[in-house]
C-alpha cells in the first residue's frame, strides 16, 4: 500500500487486486492542479494560524509549484502505491522538499480534500461548458435568421397540423438550450462552496480560517456543516442531471432532423453522416443517432449515481469514489455533443421544394374557421364549419383550396369572395404574430433574444 495504506495501523500489505480495485489516481488525476492549487491555500492557512512558519509555507508552495510543474510537462510519475491524486501529489512533494512535506495535511481529510478539488473541477468544467452552449446558440440563432423566409409543415401527434416557419421550428429547439444554459448558471454558486477545513468529518482542530480557504480558491463562501461537507455531492448529481436533460432537448431535435430527413426536408451534410458497408445508396444520420442514443445512457448514469448515495451513512463513504467518473464523462460528453449539435445545425441544408410539398391546404382549415371567426361567427362554430369543409373536400377527393365557392356558401351562406385568400400559407403564418408565433417578426425577436442572451455568457 501507499503512504496510507501502509500506514501505522497496518501490518500486512493490500491484495494487489484491492489494490487496483481501490485506486482512483487511474481516473483523478485529471484534478491534479486543483488539487494542488486547494494545498497551496491549505498549508497559507495553517501558515496563518502558526501551525508552520512562514518559511515552511513557502518551502510547501514552491514545492508544490515543482510538483504540478511535473503535470504540466508531463513528467510526472505515477508510482506503485500512489493511491488517488492526493496521496500521489503529497508522496512527490516529500520527495522534493523532504519531512516538511509531511506537515502539509495537518487537520485536513483526503474527505475534505476531494470534496473540494472535485467542487473546484467542475465548477470551472460548467463555465467552460456555459461558453460551447453560447457558441451552439448563437450559432442556432444566426442559421435561424438566415433562413428566416423558408416555410415548413408544423406537426402535432406527427400529423400535420399548421403551417410554421423553418426557423421557428428550430428555435423551438434552441428554447429549452436557452433554459438549459440558465439552469447551469444556477448550479455554479451551489456547487462553488469550498468545503476545505472540514477535516475527516468533525470540522478543523486547528481553527484554520475557512472564509481565508474559500477566498484564496476563488469560492462564493464556505459549507455550512462539516459532516455533509464531505458527503454532498449534489452538485455531481445536478450536473449528471442536467447533463441528461440537455441530452434529451438534443435528442428531441435530433430525432426531428432524422424525421425531416426521411421527408427529404433537411439535407444533413455528409461531415455528419455515414455510408453503409453493403448498401451502397445509404446515407445514415449517425451522428443525430449517437446523440439520441447518448441521452438515454446519461439519464440512467445521472439515476445510477443518485441511487448510490442514497443509501449512505454518514459521513464519507468509499462508494463516493467513483463520482468522478461519472463527473467527468458527461463533461466529456457535453462537449463532444455540444460541438456535434453545432456541427449539424450550421451545416444542414433545408431542401425549400420538399417542404412546400410537405405542405397541404387542409393545414389551412383552422385559417378556413378563423375567417368565419372574423365575420363574427363564434369559433365554435366556424371550426364544425370547416370540418365540413374538409370532409367535403375529402368526399370530393379534391384538395380543399379547389372547393368553389358555391359548395362553401352551401356549407354555409356567410362564406364570400375573399375566402379566396385563406389559402395562402405565408398569410397564415403571418398571422401568428404575438409574442412566441411564427411570424417573421416574432421569431426574428425570438432569435433576437437568444442572441443577446448567448452574448452574457
Ligand atoms: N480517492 C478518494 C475519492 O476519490 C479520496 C477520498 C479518500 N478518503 C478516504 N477516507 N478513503 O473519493
Amino acid at each position: 500500500g501507499g503512504l496510507f495504506g501502509a500506514g501505522g495501523r497496518f501490518k500486512g500489505g493490500t491484495d494487489p487486486i484491492m489494490e487496483k480495485f481501490n485506486e482512483s489516481i487511474s481516473f483523478d488525476k485529471r484534478m491534479w492542479s486543483q488539487d494542488i492549487r486547494g494545498s497551496v491555500a491549505y498549508a497559507k492557512a495553517i501558515g496563518k494560524v502558526g501551525i508552520i512558519t512562514d518559511d515552511e509555507v513557502k518551502l510547501l508552495v514552491d514545492g508544490l509549484g515543482k510538483v504540478a510543474e511535473e503535470w504540466k510537462e508531463g513528467k510526472f510519475i505515477i508510482k506503485k502505491g500512489d493511491e488517488d491524486i492526493h496521496t500521489a501529489n503529497e508522496r512527490r512533494l516529500t520527495e522534493i522538499i523532504g519531512p516538511t512535506g509531511g506537515k502539509l495535511h495537518t487537520g485536513r481529510s483526503r474527505n475534505d480534500q476531494v470534496a473540494t478539488d472535485a467542487r473546484l473541477w467542475t465548477v470551472e468544467a460548467e463555465r467552460d461548458v456555459l461558453k460551447d452552449m453560447a457558441l451552439l446558440l448563437t450559432a442556432a440563432a444566426n442559421y435561424s435568421k438566415e433562413h428566416i423566409d423558408i416555410l415548413m409543415a408544423g406537426y402535432t401527434h406527427l400529423q400535420p397540423a399548421q403551417p410554421i416557419r423553418f426557423s421557428h421550428w428550430l428555435m423551438s429547439h434552441i428554447t429549452p438550450l436557452v433554459r438549459d444554459a440558465q439552469r447551469l448558471q444556477e448550479m455554479i454558486p451551489r456547487a462553488n462552496q469550498c468545503p476545505l477545513g472540514s477535516g475527516a468529518l468533525a470540522g478543523n482542530a486547528f481553527g484554520v480560517d475557512r472564509e481565508f480557504l474559500a477566498e484564496e480558491l476563488g469560492f462564493e463562501g464556505v459549507t455550512p456543516n462539516s459532516l455533509d461537507s464531505v458527503c454532498d455531492r449534489d452538485f455531481v448529481v445536478e450536473f449528471l442531471m442536467w447533463h441528461a436533460l440537455m441530452l434529451t432537448h438534443i435528442s428531441q431535435f435530433a430525432e426531428d432532423v432524422i424525421i425531416n430527413n426521411l421527408l427529404k426536408c433537411i439535407d444533413i451534410d455528409d461531415a455528419y453522416a455515414t455510408g453503409s458497408s453493403l448498401m451502397p445508396q445509404k446515407k445514415n444520420p449517425d451522428a443525430l443517432e449517437i446523440l439520441r442514443g447518448k441521452a438515454g445512457i446519461a439519464l440512467g448514469k445521472a439515476v445510477g449515481f443518485t441511487a448510490t448515495l442514497k443509501g449512505l451513512p454518514r459521513a464519507y463513504n468509499k462508494d463516493l469514489q467513483e463520482d468522478k467518473i461519472l463527473l467527468f464523462g458527461a463533461m466529456d460528453s457535453v462537449k463532444d455533443c455540444l460541438a456535434i449539435a453545432t456541427g449539424v445545425i450550421v451545416t444542414m441544408k433545408p431542401n425549400p421544394e420538399m417542404l412546400m410539398k410537405a405542405l397541404s391546404p387542409e393545414m389551412l382549415a383552422t385559417d378556413l374557421a378563423d375567417y368565419l371567426v372574423r365575420k363574427g361567427v363564434p369559433f365554435r362554430e366556424t371550426h364544425h364549419i370547416s370540418g365540413a369543409c374538409v370532409r367535403l373536400s375529402e368526399e370530393k377527393k379534391v384538395s380543399i383550396d379547389t372547393l368553389s365557392l358555391e359548395e362553401l356558401q352551401a356549407i354555409d351562406s356567410r362564406f364570400e369572395a375573399d375566402v379566396a385568400k385563406v389559402w395562402d400559407y405565408e398569410v397564415s403564418v403571418e398571422r401568428k404574430n404575438s409574442i412566441g408565433g411564427t411570424a417573421k417578426a416574432s421569431v426574428l425577436k425570438q432569435i433576437e433574444d437568444v442572441l443577446a442572451y448567448a452574448k452574457t455568457l
